[in-house]
C-alpha cells in the first residue's frame, strides 16, 4: 500500500510517496512558470498544475501506481480558479501574491468596519485573499464573471481534475474572507453584501475527508489503482504544520518558502482577535493563527535569478559570513508589496547603505538579513501569551544553515530543524494515510535532527540592526509620498 502527498507550490509541484510503514520511499518535483503580465499581477494557468501531476503519474513505478491507495494535497492558498458550466477554465488563476485588487479591499473596508469583518470572518480584508480577487473580476471582467459556475482554490482544482467534484477544506477556505472561520461555514452576510451566489462556492470539508475515487479515465490512462481515494487536503501552511508535527496547542513553525510564515497552532478559536494576524482553521480539526510575508525565499530567488542571473543559490549563500559587524547594508524585502504587518500592496523592495566597497556577498547577506527582519516584524505581532518560545522550521529556505543562524539570533529563540524540509508534501501524505480522522501525537514521528541556538553577542548585534531596519519602511514611505 502506498499514499501520495502533493505540494502544489507557486513555482513547482512537489510529491512524496509513503509506504505502509509511513516511510518516505520517493519524492520529486515538476516545475511550472509564474505569469506576471503586469506589475502587481501574478497568475498561473491551472492546466500547468494538472499537467505537472500527469508528468508525475507517468514517471511513477508500475508497482506504486497499482498499489496507490490515496492522494492528498497541500496547496498555495487564496488563488482564484474560475470554471464555467462546461467545466472549462475561464481565466488563469489569480494567485495569493497578486496585488491588483487594492480598490476592492478598500470597498470591503467601507462596507464593514474592522470589528465587524473580524467578527464575521475572523480576518481583515487583504489583497491576498480570494474575495477581493473575485470582486476585481466582477468589476473589471464582467463578461468572465457572468460565466462563473464554480470557483475554487488551487489544490481544489487538482481534486476536481481527479474526481470531478467541487470541494474545498476549512483551512484553505479560511483565506477567502468568505468563510465564518469560527463556525466553519460560508459567511452569508458577506455573500449577500457583495451579491455572490453561494452556489458558485465549493462544498466544505475537513482536510482528511475523502472526496471520491480517482476518475476511471485517469486511472486507466496511467494504470493507477481504480480504488485510489482522493482526500480534500488543505492550505499549504496548515498542511506543513501537520507535516512538521505541529498539532498541539501553541506549537509553532516558521516556513521559509516563496512566502515566509510564522504559524502557531491553537486548540480553540481565540477569544481576542485584532485582525493583525490571520486566524484560520488548521488541517486537523482545530485553528491556528499566522503572519505572512510575501517574499521570503522568493527574495533570494529574485536576487539569484534576476540580478546575478544564476540558478546556483546555494553557492551564493555559501559566500557569506556573519562575523563582520561593520556590515551596514540593509534590504527591504517588499518585492511583491507586503502583508504582515504593514499590509501595503505598494511597498517596494530597497537596498540601503551601499558603499564603494560593497561586494556580492554583502548584498546576499543583506537579503538574508532583510527577510529575517521581516520575520521578526511578524513575530512582534504575536501577543505575549502565544508568542512562540521555539520554532520548528520548514520550506526550501531552511536548507541554508547560515540563514537559520541569522533568524535564530534575530528572534532570540531556538530553531528546530526537522528530518525533512518537504513538510507540505509530507503533511499531505499523512492526510492521505490517516484519512477521515484527527491526527494525534501517536501518529506522527517526525524527528528534530538539529537545534540552532542563538548566541548572546549575535543576538545583541541583530537587535541593534533590527532597530535600524524598523525605521526604513516608514522613512521610505514618506519619501515615496513626496516623490510620487
Ligand atoms: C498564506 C499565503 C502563502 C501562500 C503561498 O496565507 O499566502 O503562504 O499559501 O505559499
Amino acid at each position: 500500500m502506498y499514499v501520495m502527498g502533493v505540494d502544489l507550490g507557486t513555482s513547482s509541484l512537489k510529491y512524496m510517496i509513503l509506504n505502509q510503514d509511513k516511510l518516505i520511499i520517493l519524492k520529486g518535483s515538476e516545475e511550472y512558470p509564474l505569469l506576471t503580465p503586469k506589475p502587481l499581477f501574478f497568475e498561473q494557468n491551472p492546466i500547468e498544475w494538472s499537467n505537472a501531476l500527469e508528468r508525475v503519474f507517468s514517471k511513477l513505478d508500475k508497482n506504486i501506481k497499482e498499489n496507490l491507495s490515496a492522494i492528498s494535497f497541500g496547496g498555495q492558498m487564496h488563488g482564484l480558479v474560475m470554471l464555467d458550466k462546461n467545466k472549462e477554465i475561464l481565466y488563469p488563476a489569480i494567485l495569493w501574491n497578486d496585488q491588483r485588487n487594492y480598490d476592492e479591499v478598500t470597498k470591503i473596508s467601507e462596507e464593514f468596519s474592522l470589528k465587524e469583518i473580524v467578527e464575521l470572518t475572523g480576518n481583515i480584508p487583504l489583497t491576498g485573499f480570494t474575495l477581493p480577487k473575485l470582486l476585481w473580476v466582477k468589476k473589471n471582467m464582467p463578461d468572465i464573471y457572468i460565466k462563473i459556475n464554480k470557483i475554487m482554490l488551487p489544490k481544489d482544482y487538482l481534486v476536481f481534475y481527479l474526481t470531478g467534484e467541487y470541494s474545498t477544506d476549512y483551512s484553505d477556505a479560511s483565506g477567502t474572507l468568505m468563510l465564518d472561520v469560527k463556525n466553519k461555514c460560508w459567511q452569508k452576510k458577506i455573500l449577500e453584501k457583495f451579491d455572490i451566489d453561494e452556489n458558485i462556492l465549493p462544498t466544505l470539508h475537513n482536510s482528511s475527508d475523502e472526496i471520491g475515487f480517482i476518475k476511471k479515465s485517469i486511472a486507466d490512462k496511467y494504470n493507477i489503482n481504480a480504488n485510489c481515494k482522493i482526500i480534500a487536503g488543505g492550505g499549504d501552511q496548515a498542511v506543513a504544520a501537520l507535516g512538521s508535527g505541529i498539532i498541539n496547542n501553541q506549537e509553532a513553525i516558521l516556513s521559509l518558502g516563496t512566502s515566509g510564515v510564522v504559524f502557531v497552532d491553537l486548540k480553540e478559536f481565540p477569544k481576542k482577535n485584532n485582525g493583525k494576524l490571520h486566524v484560520f482553521c488548521d488541517a486537523n480539526y482545530k485553528y491556528h493563527c499566522m503572519g505572512v510575508m510575501l517574499s521570503a525565499a522568493g527574495s533570494l530567488k529574485w536576487l539569484a535569478n534576476n540580478v546575478y542571473e544564476t540558478n546556483y543559490i546555494n553557492a551564493l549563500v555559501n559566500e557569506i559570513e556573519i562575523t563582520d559587524e561593520n556590515h551596514r547594508l540593509f534590504f527591504n524585502p517588499y518585492l511583491s508589496g507586503e502583508r504582515t504587518p504593514i499590509n501595503d500592496p505598494f511597498a517596494k523592495g530597497c537596498f540601503y547603505g551601499l558603499e564603494i566597497g560593497s561586494k556580492r556577498k554583502d548584498i546576499t547577506r543583506a537579503v538574508l538579513e532583510g527577510v529575517s527582519f521581516g520575520i521578526r516584524d511578524i513575530f512582534e505581532e504575536f501577543p505575549k501569551a502565544i508568542k512562540p518560545k521555539r520554532l520548528r522550521v520548514n520550506g526550501g529556505g531552511t536548507k541554508s544553515r547560515i540563514w537559520l543562524e541569522i533568524i535564530a539570533n534575530t528572534l532570540g529563540i531556538e530553531l528546530d530543524i526537522l528530518e525533512t524540509s518537504d513538510t507540505v508534501a509530507y503533511g499531505a501524505a499523512l492526510l492521505a494515510f490517516y484519512r477521515n480522522k484527527e491526527i494525534t501525537n501517536d501518529d506522527i514521528s517526525i524527528k528534530v535532527v538539529e537545534t540552532i541556538k542563538p548566541t548572546p553577542n549575535l543576538t545583541s548585534y541583530y537587535e541593534k540592526k533590527y532597530n535600524v531596519y524598523k525605521n526604513l519602511y516608514p522613512s521610505l514611505k514618506r519619501i515615496e509620498r513626496i516623490l510620487w
